[in-house]
């Protein structure tokens, strides 16, 4: 970064005017009131409605933060596509599509249905992020497949803080029977790959990962990671490969952000993913990773001053896609 910046070859050159405007961004969007925090998780519902941080890391690993970007949040829904990106990375995408489709689905991220191939219509939603954790390293023993996964996303995160909440998981598997309801009805329909692991152990699994926890900080190099092609910014580590990277990117796209993803495409044109935590993770390709996290939820489920911030960040700069 340093020589980058001698050569004043850095991706953000005008570093300082950029923060600026951030800056205001990030102060415009404090004043949002609007929204829900999630009640559904009675660890989610006890969250603190005024919490707001925003970090952006670029692909040269520049960095900039506002607010409650330190303090831990629960990944949820968007572990899903780390998870994605991380499996695809390991097993290839044809493998991992003829169990799971690309398709967004039109439906709620949690609904009982499958797409015509009786397959979950893609990774982003419940039913297909299931089948993924299902996937990850099955051959495994279950304590060997979490330290796996942890492990990688410190990868993406350039070594940063990458924790784990347990009570949210506890929490998570008590009030879950819409999930299990799901598993079970993906079972009879021979959506598993092997059965190798019963339904409840797939199940913790993927209720662990929803439980992982970032701060907005390593949630943005996590981010910056599959901005820069899956190299990560901080440590120049591979972590996904290329064709993993730009499917998930794709599938961010047209599936992130639930049954907004296709005005979110449209209005805002970045690939995005967002979780019932309220955090929100924002993938500009070659340029930067954001992340954002303020707890209260539209009703589509996305966290309103995050989708506030990408808003007034089209506004502001010309990052949408077309
Ligand atoms: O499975 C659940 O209900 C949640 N842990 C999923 C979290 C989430 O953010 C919703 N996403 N698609």
């Amino acid at each position: 970064i340093i020589v980058k910046a001698l050569r004043n070859k850095l991706i953000v050159p005008s570093w300082n005017a950029f923060c600026q405007r951030i800056s205001t961004i990030y102060s415009k969007c404090a004043s949002a009131t609007a929204g829900e925090v999630a009640t559904y998780i009675p660890q989610l519902a006890r969250q603190n409605p005024n919490r707001w941080g925003v970090s952006i890391c670029t692909v040269d690993g520049q960095r900039v933060s506002y607010g409650d970007s330190k303090t831990p949040f629960c990944l949820q829904s968007i572990s899903k596509a780390f998870n994605y990106a991380i499996l695809a990375s390991d097993l290839g995408a044809t493998a991992v599509h003829s169990f799971v489709g690309q398709e967004p689905s039109g439906r709620h991220f949690n609904d009982i249905c499958l797409d015509g191939n009786s397959k979950p219509h893609n990774p982003m939603l419940n039913s297909g992020a299931i089948v993924i954790s299902s996937m990850i390293k099955s051959d495994m023993l279950m304590a060997d497949r979490f330290d796996y996964v942890l492990n990688e996303y410190k990868k993406l995160a350039g070594g940063e803080f990458v924790g784990f909440d347990n009570a949210t998981f506890l929490s998570e598997r008590d009030t879950a029977d819409r999930n299990y309801a799901l598993a079970f009805f993906m079972k009879e329909h021979n959506c598993f790959p092997k059965a190798q692991h019963s339904i409840s152990s797939t199940l913790d699994f993927y209720f662990q990962l929803c439980s992982l926890e970032a701060t907005c900080e390593s949630a943005a190099v996590m981010a910056a990671t599959l901005a820069n092609g899956g190299v990560c910014p901080l440590t120049d580590e591979k972590c996904i490969e290329n064709q993993a990277c730009r499917n998930v990117l794709s599938l961010m796209y047209s599936c992130g952000m639930y049954d907004y993803s296709g005005q979110f495409a449209f209005h805002v044109g970045m690939p995005a993913k967002s979780g019932v935590s309220g955090g929100l993770v924002v993938v500009i390709p070659n340029l930067m990773g954001i992340c954002l996290w303020s707890p209260p939820l539209d009703e589509m489920g996305n966290s309103v001053r995050g989708v506030e911030f990408c808003k007034e960040l089209i506004n502001t700069f010309k990052f949408h896609n077309y």
